[in-house]
């Protein structure tokens, strides 16, 4: 079983959120299922870099931009290297994030640049550009690979097809002389196709043409169908809905261990947690905070935009008790850069805002924090509250998507039969927000239960097997013949 993942991030090679760390982890897990997954990226200097012994293997042009592909290997646990191919074009020559430009902005070209992503991902699932290997089924990530599902349906022979949703607020919209210029068959302007209120919404090649559809959660399967969460999409996405399923994401658990992990000043395990006050006392000294115990110290990393509930922290925080410290690491729009800046300011031994993007302090805070902060208006399936579960770090989250799917609110009963692991709040309120912050300090201050919570987390298994026996599952629906009965090889190729 062939399969080529495409997307436009995966871990180690470039990175902005938890797409970057989905892709980088599932194809050596499917690897380790038996399947002979590769994964195709845009060469981005990040990725070149980051992939030092990729080789030139073919050379082609694809509507008069000249491309490279590239192939290399990362390494994949307990199985053959992961092959991956990278494409390389002068559109992906750019400094910084794959999409944005040094200050933030999307570059205007996007659009044009992931097209011809699909494009050149199109013709090597197709074998058209490395001879030697062709895809039984592509899996196309996100709306930056959208377009790959539609344009293989153009074919007379083609790969089966999935599309996995990790966003859908993020639609890959373009309008114009700029949609007119991506040469897409003009039957695609229709709301059966690609068009999408008078633009062309690149997302829409994966959700009308894949021949199955996921997304990372159950719950956001079944949110994306209501007017709430569907961006305008839901009608599609009822429409589609039995090729419509939810896998849960999984985590790397070797580069998420709490007992191996290099960025920590004390490892620790569910056995011995007690190096975790080290973590939080050596945390604080670094962050400018007050260097006591006896507070709870809350964590938040992630992305500081609207989906993330950013603003409703911000609007909690002169309602917190003052025994609660806070750090919060992320980058993103300016108005909450600029308001989380301040709010440290006038409390730095209680407050720490870290602007930017820094793997290892995501590490330390997830080891040093007591309880971990994902407040988010929606989350597909959210990776930060999973390592959270994994460090022993208590997560305070919105009952939505994932969140909703992998955390079990604290109450009575379920702290009585050892099931709780966390604090699940309903409304999008700061209100909601900083009374599940207030019973999170109760549960800590009362020291036994919130004990059993870190333990109940901690004992949960997000490990990728799962996922990756889920998706093979998927795979082998897809290219079997309906009569052929499911078999599993236990190698890869
Ligand atoms: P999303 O993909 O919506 O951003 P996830 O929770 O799925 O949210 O994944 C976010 C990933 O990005 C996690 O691995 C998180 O640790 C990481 N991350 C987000 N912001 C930062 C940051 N500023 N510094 C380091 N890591 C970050
Ligand atoms: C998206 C979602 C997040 C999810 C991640 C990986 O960026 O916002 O919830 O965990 O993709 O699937």
């Amino acid at each position: 079983m062939r399969v080529l993942l495409a997307a436009s991030e995966a871990y180690p090679l470039i990175k902005t959120g938890g797409l970057g760390d989905v892709v980088g982890a599932l194809p050596a897990a499917l690897r380790a299922v038996g399947v002979d997954a590769r994964l195709v990226l845009p060469a981005y200097p990040a990725a070149l870099a980051a992939l030092p012994t990729a080789r030139a293997i073919a050379r082609s042009a694809l509507y008069g931009a000249p491309l490279t592909l590239l192939q290399g290997e990362l390494p994949a646990d307990g199985s053959r290297p992961l092959p991956v191919y990278l494409i390389r074009a002068t559109a992906f020559e750019r400094s910084g994030n794959p999409y944005q430009d040094v200050n933030g902005l999307d570059w205007p070209d996007n659009p044009a640049r992931f097209a011809l992503f699909c494009r050149a991902a199109s013709a090597l699932a197709l074998g058209h550009l490395a001879p030697d290997w062709r895809a039984d089924v592509v899996h196309a990530h996100d709306w930056q690979a959208g377009l790959l599902p539609a344009l293989l349906s153009l074919e007379t022979k083609p790969p089966m097809s999935i599309f996995t949703i990790h966003n859908l607020a993020y639609q890959g919209l373009v309008a114009g002389a700029d949609a007119d210029a991506l040469g897409l068959p003009p039957e695609w302007w229709s709301p059966q196709a690609l068009e999408f209120y008078g633009q062309l919404a690149l997302i829409k090649g994966g959700l009308a043409f894949a021949d199955r559809i996921t997304t990372v959660s159950p719950r956001y399967a079944q949110e994306i169908q209501t007017a709430e969460f569907g961006c305008g999409l839901d009608g599609l996405l009822r429409y589609r809905a039995d090729c419509l399923s939810g896998i849960l994401n999984g985590i790397d658990t070797q580069l998420w261990n709490p007992a191996d992990d290099p960025a920590l000043v004390a490892p620790y395990n569910a056995g011995n947690l007690a190096p975790k006050a080290q973590n939080k006392a050596a945390l604080q000294a670094e962050l400018g905070l007050s260097v006591t115990a006896d507070v709870l110290l809350l964590g938040l990393v992630g992305r500081l935009v609207t989906q993330k509930g950013i603003d409703l922290l911000i609007e909690a925080l002169p309602q917190l008790p003052t025994d609660v410290q806070l750090v919060v690491l992320g980058s993103g729009e300016a108005g909450y850069v600029a308001a989380l800046r301040s709010a440290a300011a006038a409390a730095p031994r209680r407050i720490a805002f870290r602007p930017g993007y820094d793997e290892a302090l995501a590490h330390r805070i997830q080891a040093g924090a007591d309880a971990f902060l994902v407040p988010s208006r929606f989350e597909p399936c959210g990776l930060t509250q999973l390592y959270a579960l994994r460090y022993g770090t208590v997560p305070i989250v919105r009952a939505v998507g994932g969140l909703a799917d992998t955390v079990v609110d604290a109450s009575p009963t379920t702290l009585a039969a050892g099931r709780a692991t966390g604090i699940v709040f309903e409304q999008s309120s700061a209100a909601a927000l900083a009374a599940a912050i207030r019973r999170a300090l109760g549960l800590y201050r009362a020291g036994t239960p919130w004990r059993q919570m870190q333990l109940a987390g901690m004992a949960q298994d997000h490990s990728w097997t799962t996922a990756a026996q889920a998706y093979h599952a998927l795979y082998q629906e897809l290219v079997r013949p309906s009569s052929e009965p499911a078999s599993y090889s236990g190698s890869a190729e």
